[in-house]
């Protein structure tokens, strides 16, 4: 796994928005995949801007998003259709109709979830997927002793995501959903390119485990590291608990000009 450690959350975002304005530009019909939650958002303002005032063109471009809460409405303020709208969507010139993400309100979640993984199929796969990081180190919304060949499912939020969630809902725990449909973690590692961003020492263990620690379904973004492009881009705080930081500054500060991004 590549670490980028940089000194901000806003340097760090610079280089996964880069990542994907590369992609975008060599291939304009990429299937990115998306996040929501507090760590992505730069990365967005980043691609925002790109395409405000550097002409990047999303026009062509297709988005699977990871993960939705089960029982909000779209038009709930913290649904994740809501978050990406205003994070995103209504900036950019993705055409809605190639924006997906998980119908948290089917009826029928097993037929809901058999369908967005035939659709993400039928896109061709995701040719880079974002990634944010759980303090337990879920990824998605997979959350610890997730398979680690797990598919788009129903899952059971543990009690300290939904804690860590209540700030966006007013401070109380008994307002986060219970459940969620995600992809899982063999869906994720289907994606061609992955960029995990990390930032804050709140996600410094949860890294070092995913990053350092022995691949294991108690930190399932662990099983990046079988990933073969995987990046990890993070601040200085998320890096503080990595026993080799010097080493990957020393990778990222020596990369041949061909490789810098
Ligand atoms: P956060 O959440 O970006 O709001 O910290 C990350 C995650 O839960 O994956």
């Amino acid at each position: 796994m590549e670490i980028i450690i940089q000194p901000t959350p806003e340097a760090a975002s610079v280089i996964a928005a880069r990542l994907i304005a590369r992609l975008v530009r060599e291939k304009p019909t990429a299937v990115l995949g998306l996040a929501t939650g507090s760590t992505p958002l730069a990365t967005y303002r980043e691609l925002i801007r790109l395409h405000q005032t550097e002409g990047l063109d999303l026009s062509a471009v297709t988005t699977f998003n990871l993960d939705e809460y089960v029982g909000l409405p779209p038009e709930h303020p913290q649904s994740y259709h809501a978050f990406m709208q205003e994070n995103l969507f209504r900036h950019v010139n993705i055409p809605a109709a190639r924006t997906h993400i998980p119908n948290g309100m089917a009826k029928d979640i097993p037929w809901e979830c058999a369908r967005y993984e035939d659709a993400i199929r039928g896109a061709g796969g995701i040719d880079l997927q974002l990634l944010g990081i759980g303090s337990d180190g879920h990824i998605g919304f997979n959350e610890p002793t997730s398979s680690l060949a797990s598919r788009t499912r129903i899952k059971t939020l543990t009690e300290r995501t939904r804690q860590d969630n209540a700030r966006f809902f007013d401070g109380d725990i008994a307002q986060v959903p219970m459940h969620c449909v995600t992809m899982g973690v063999g869906t994720i590692m289907e994606s061609r390119a992955v960029v995990l961003l990390a930032f804050g020492e709140n996600k410094a263990h949860a890294i070092a485990e995913a990053c350092e620690g022995p691949i294991t379904a108690m930190n399932p973004a662990s099983i990046l590291q079988m990933h073969p492009t995987a990046k990890t881009v993070i601040d200085e705080p998320a890096s503080t608990a990595l026993r080799k930081r010097d080493y990957y500054r020393y990778v990222f500060d020596n990369k041949p000009q061909w490789q810098r991004v």
